[in-house]
């Protein structure tokens, strides 16, 4: 079977993956002995999908995959989009991070927000991308217990309950992650 490494320390992401591609060994950072953390400086998702992709190709020699999430918000010109885990500033709390949005939002009327995900992916010499995304809005309080992040204020179009409210496997159906890894699973099954 061909190994496969995503570059995350999330063993709950890697588990999920691991049930979706099954003709690849995947591996996460742990498992090839990387333990650093991988410096993300870029300004956009692509960016930094492809600096994490990257530094494992580059150091380890190995195919690799890597992703970068946003929540980007219409009204804050797309912030906090690349920024989204760190908000609220460096160390901050998910909590943290959805007080600050709801009061940036606070008495605006247009709530239009989008989840985005990039894959980088890096495999057999070549570089490929995979763009996932979910529309919908800022709610103007939370809702919800499940999920992490700003699930508790995003509510996904077509639905009226907000992603902390959903059961986790339609939020995977129809969330920016889970369309971003459908096109992966598209292209490396192929
Ligand atoms: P990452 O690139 O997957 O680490 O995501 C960056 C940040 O975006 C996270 O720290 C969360 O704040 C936010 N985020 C990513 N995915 C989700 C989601 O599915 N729901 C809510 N927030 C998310």
């Amino acid at each position: 079977m061909k190994k496969l490494v995503f570059a995350t320390h999330n063993l709950h992401k890697l588990e999920e993956i691991r049930n979706i591609l099954k003709n690849f060994e995947v591996v996460g950072l742990r498992d090839i002995g990387c333990h650093e953390d991988i410096v993300e400086d870029a300004d956009n998702l692509q960016g930094n999908a492809k600096i994490k992709a990257d530094f494992v190709t580059d150091n380890f020699h190995l195919d690799c995959f890597a992703d970068d999430t946003g929540l980007e918000v219409e009204a804050l010109g797309g912030a906090p989009g690349v920024y989204s885990a760190r908000y609220a500033g460096e160390g901050c709390s998910y909590h943290d991070n959805v007080v600050k949005l709801l009061e940036a939002m606070k008495g605006v009327e247009n709530r239009k927000a989008r989840f985005r995900t990039v894959i980088a992916l890096n495999l057999n010499g070549e570089q490929h991308f995979f763009e996932g995304i979910v529309n919908g809005k800022i709610l103007t309080e939370e809702h919800g217990e499940g999920g992490f992040g700003y699930d508790p204020i995003f509510q996904p179009d077509g639905f009226d309950e907000s992603f902390a409210e959903m059961e986790m496997e339609t939020k995977n159906q129809i969330s920016h992650r889970g369309r971003a890894t459908a096109k992966l699973v598209e292209f490396l099954e192929k």
